[in-house]
């Protein structure tokens, strides 16, 4: 029996994974650890919440009294736990510095003090910094730029260090950008099917020209499904498609799937920092045997048809607070 702590799993790909996870085998037990901030929400794990092996805890990952309880009683610890938004990183930076990095020193600690089997931290390809032309490998410097990349990379480094000083088995996946249900609509696709089906303007950042390599979640959970019983400890695996696209791309497929013209698009100030283009050299994961299963395109449409169909999800999330925030950090309405 695997006993897993998921610290995390009420966010998007904590909970696309916990899914993942328990549909795939009967032998596991999870309990999620997730504090509940803005980005975490129990809808997301509506379906699974009175499955017999799963618990959740509501709790924050810097509580150490916290966290120690918990992780008597686990083998496996999977720390999707983060403030992840890079928007917010520049406007109010606290909380990344908090949870990215010293929450994780917490989960560290703890896992250390229990002879944790295998320790897992989701790290990010935001780590590298920004690459004009051809693919960050694993080896590559850690160039960060906004707050939250350099959160991450600070979180990945310190979990790197446990391997080296304590040989505490880790593995430390670096995904490229996810999409797919249960995003929190803030984030480029989600936020853009969602002001879309409400034909909603699309802010556009800057000319839209940077590019991202577009990861469909569910190939992300399988990859890191993958790297947690297969990865070399000390190891650090990028995880990515291959589908490189500029914004304006995603912004004109994300038109053409919802009915809209060209019209909704409005071209704002760009983010500070912002990244030209994340790539990302994927033929180690390759070598465990992982590869992307799913189309971007099909994957895409099949998001869009999700959007759709589960307004109950997002509509409820896109009012009261979420207006206040967007019309006070990005200084104008949706
Ligand atoms: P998310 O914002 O949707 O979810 C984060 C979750 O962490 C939420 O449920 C939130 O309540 C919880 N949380 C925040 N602070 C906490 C704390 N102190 N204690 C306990 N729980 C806390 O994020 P996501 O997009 O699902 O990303 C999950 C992880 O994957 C993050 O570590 C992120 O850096 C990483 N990542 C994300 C992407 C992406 O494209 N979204 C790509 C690569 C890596
Ligand atoms: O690369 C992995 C990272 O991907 C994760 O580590 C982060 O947690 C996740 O938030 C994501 O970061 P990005 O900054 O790349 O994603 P975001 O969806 O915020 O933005 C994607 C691109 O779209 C980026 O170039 C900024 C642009 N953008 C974004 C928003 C929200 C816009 O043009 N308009 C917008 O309104």
């Amino acid at each position: 029996m695997q006993k897993y702590l998921i610290t995390g799993g009420a966010g998007f790909i904590g909970s696309n994974f916990i899914r993942y996870m328990l549909s795939k085998s009967d032998d596991i037990t999870i309990i999620n650890l997730d504090k509940l901030t803005y980005a975490g929400n129990l809808d997301n794990l509506k379906d699974i919440e009175s499955d017999d092996r799963y618990r959740f805890v509501k709790g924050d990952i810097c509580d150490s009294g916290l966290v120690n309880s918990l992780m008597k009683d686990v083998s496996v610890v999977v720390n999707f736990a983060a403030e992840s938004h890079v928007d917010r990183s520049i406007g109010t930076p606290d909380e990344f510095i908090q949870t990215d990095i010293f929450g994780c020193f917490i989960l560290l600690e703890a896992a250390r003090k229990y002879g944790i089997e295998r320790f897992m931290q989701i790290s990010t390809d935001e780590v590298y910094g920004s690459i004009d032309n051809g693919l960050f490998k694993e080896t590559d410097a850690l160039m960060p730029s906004s707050p939250y990349s350099a959160s991450k990379a600070g979180a990945d480094r310190l979990v790197y260090s446990y391997y080296i000083t304590y040989q505490m088995p880790v593995v430390i996946p670096r995904s490229s950008n996810n999409f797919g249900p249960y995003q929190y609509p803030e984030k480029l696709i989600s936020l853009f099917i969602t002001n879309a089906l409400d034909k909603i303007s699309l802010p556009v950042y800057g000319d839209g020209k940077n590019v991202r390599d577009w990861l469909y979640v569910q190939d992300n959970c399988e990859a890191l499904d993958c790297i947690l019983h297969h990865g070399k400890d000390g190891e650090v695996y990028n995880v990515g498609a291959g589908n490189e696209k500029d914004n304006l791309e995603i912004t004109q497929l994300i038109i053409d799937a919802t009915g809209n013209t060209e019209n909704l698009i409005t071209f704002v100030e760009d983010r500070k920092g912002h990244d030209r283009r994340y790539a990302l050299d994927v033929s180690k994961i390759r070598s465990l045997g992982w590869e992307p299963r799913h189309d971007f395109h099909s994957a895409l449409n099949e998001t869009v048809d999700w959007y759709r169909d589960n307004r109950w999800w997002w509509e409820k999330l896109k009012s009261g607070e979420y207006l206040e925030y967007y019309r006070h950090h990005y200084k104008r309405d949706l």
